[in-house]
């Protein structure tokens, strides 16, 4: 053949690899609600700068009539391409061959793109899509899923993985996006389980759907899988674009600027307002973190999950933050096992991807009761103080309002490493609140004077005299100083500038034992 007719080959090849399981398939996938791999991928990346890799690639199987059987691709199509100029490396799974579940080959290409993005410093985005194992490839299949969870463990912490949950995702395919660092789901055609609801009828005799088993709700609000949720792929796919605007492109990178146009030295007087006079009243986080970040652009992570906590990156003064919060409108800002869990996992991003963290502190303590406490209320709060205590970016915390008993050393206090912590005058620094206090203090004293009401009242003014405010607090230098609340932006941008060149260690050690 001459040069031109190999060429002629080469794109009729290269066509035919780009049709999947072909227009049946592809149309089907369409009526659900869904877009194809490729199509995927065009949202996903800027204009013309996919690059794909293994196109030609087809599964080895011979088995239960495989061999006659053969697609270009073998169900994902794997590259690179940018996100705002930035490199990225994708794999989109691909539903219309054999309903992307995962073969010895599709498991090849996705570690290949893996292995590349480890050696070269770049993120790795999955567009996950599967009905899981290949069934026909056996424990050939299982061996692909294990080759893969390896490669996202040992990236874990070195660069993000992202995952985005596009379709059915059922036995291996949810593991390896649960090892991954974020999870995003499309409400009404995303689903995780480890088994289908056929199963679970079977071993435990529980009637439920997929949407209520594993659909991108229960995922968002009941088990914390989900970090993201959108009403549709077009919208989860750009909020992923999205998220590169805080995020590095690897541990030893800065993470981007911003590119807002807030001032530096923005005061906002409503800041003022924002705590009621009454300790007791809640007031919206959201309110505060909104006022002090550049141009009020949170982007929440887990906002559906423990939202008596509040986790977000944001800008500040142009510098990439991660924003944990006490949410004092839920459950009183009360730290549970929920919260523990979501904002330890958050911290830990950022501590692994150079994010400084901004704390927002108004919280009365950890949550009494049973349920917590056969919960192991114990291991997971421990969970949150490990992963404040072990962070070495910087650490900005401001107390708005209460800061309770333990909940005062987990969140981000002086002693564990905290950077610069200030409080509002509003706060109270306390082992607990006024009330609890007394009670406990003075049981005895206002039993039996004759007006128990009268003395609780004297009693609770003395204390909140005494302890709950910050200068007992700022007398031991615990808070490095009482602000004028409408100052805490421009303080906290000056104070993230100082530490910009800031130098912390832990020992050096093979990993520190989190209790799990
Ligand atoms: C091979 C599969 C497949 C699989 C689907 N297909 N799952 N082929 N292996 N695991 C094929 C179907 O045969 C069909 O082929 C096409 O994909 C579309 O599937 P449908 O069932 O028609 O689609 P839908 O009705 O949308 O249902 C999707 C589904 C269902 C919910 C994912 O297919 C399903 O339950 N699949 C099996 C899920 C599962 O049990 N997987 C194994 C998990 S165990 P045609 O030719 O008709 O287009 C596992 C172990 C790993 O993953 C553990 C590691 C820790």
């Amino acid at each position: 053949m001459t040069m031109r007719e190999q060429l002629e080959l080469l794109e009729r090849r290269v066509a035919e690899s780009e049709q999947g399981g072909g227009e049946r398939r592809l149309e089907a996938q369409h009526a659900k609600g869904k877009l194809s791999a490729r199509e995927r991928l065009d949202l996903l990346l800027d204009d013309g700068t996919f690059v794909e890799f293994d196109r030609f690639v087809v599964h080895r199987s011979s088995d239960f009539g495989l061999e006659d059987e053969k697609y270009y691709g073998d169900g994902v199509v794997t590259g690179y391409g940018r996100i705002d100029g930035r490199l990225v490396y994708v794999f989109s799974q691909d539903f219309t061959v054999f309903g992307g579940s995962l073969s010895e080959s599709f498991a090849e290409k996705i570690c290949k793109v893996m292995d590349l993005a480890m050696r070269n410093g770049a993120p790795v985005i999955g567009l996950n899509d599967s009905g899981g194992a290949r069934i026909q490839e056996g424990v050939v299949s299982l061996g692909g899923y294990a080759n893969i969870f390896l490669r996202n463990t040992l990236a874990s912490g070195v660069i993000p993985q992202i995952s985005a949950i596009l379709g059915p995702c059922a036995g291996g395919a949810v593991y390896s996006p649960a090892i991954t660092d974020f999870i995003y789901m499309a409400r009404g055609t995303s689903y995780m389980f480890v088994t289908g609801p056929n199963v679970v009828k079977t071993v435990t005799h529980e009637e439920v759907t997929m949407e209520q088993l594993g659909g991108a709700d229960t995922h968002a609000s009941t088990s914390g899988v989900a970090h993201f949720v959108y009403e549709s792929e077009v919208a989860t796919i750009s909020a992923i674009r999205e998220l590169f605007r805080y995020i590095p492109q690897n541990n030893v990178d800065d993470p981007p600027r911003g590119r807002g146009t807030d001032p530096r030295d923005r005061r906002d007087e409503a800041l003022l307002d924002v705590v009621p006079d009454n300790a007791n009243k809640p007031y919206d986080m959201h309110d505060v973190i909104r006022r002090v970040i550049d141009d009020g652009e949170f982007y929440e992570v887990q906002r559906e999950y423990a939202q008596n906590i509040i986790c977000g990156f944001a800008h500040l003064g142009g510098y990439s933050v991660g924003v944990v919060a006490n949410q004092p409108a839920v459950l009183a800002g009360v730290l549970d096992i929920s919260a523990s869990l979501k904002a330890a996992r958050f911290i830990r991003f950022c501590d692994a991807f150079n994010i400084p963290i901004v704390t927002f502190e108004d919280v009365p303590g950890f949550l009494p009761g049973t349920a917590q406490e056969y919960g192991g209320i114990i291991k997971h709060g421990a969970k949150l103080l490990y992963a404040y205590c072990e962070a070495t970016v910087p650490k900005l915390t401001v107390i708005t309002r209460k800061a309770y008993g333990g909940a005062y050393d987990v969140m981000s206090s002086k002693h564990i490493r905290g950077d610069y912590n200030v409080a509002w005058p509003t706060a109270e620094i306390a082992v607990m609140g006024p009330k609890g206090a007394v009670e406990i203090l003075f049981r005895k004293e206002i039993n039996e004077s004759g007006d128990p009401t009268a003395a609780t009242d004297a009693k609770v003014a003395e204390y909140t005299a005494k302890f709950a405010n910050p200068y007992v607090a700022a007398s031991r230098g615990y808070v490095d100083d009482i602000i004028d609340p409408r100052d805490t932006r421009p303080r906290l941008i000056d104070a993230l500038e100082t530490l910009r060149t800031k130098r912390d260690r832990n020992p050096p050690k093979k990993h520190g034992n989190l209790p799990l």
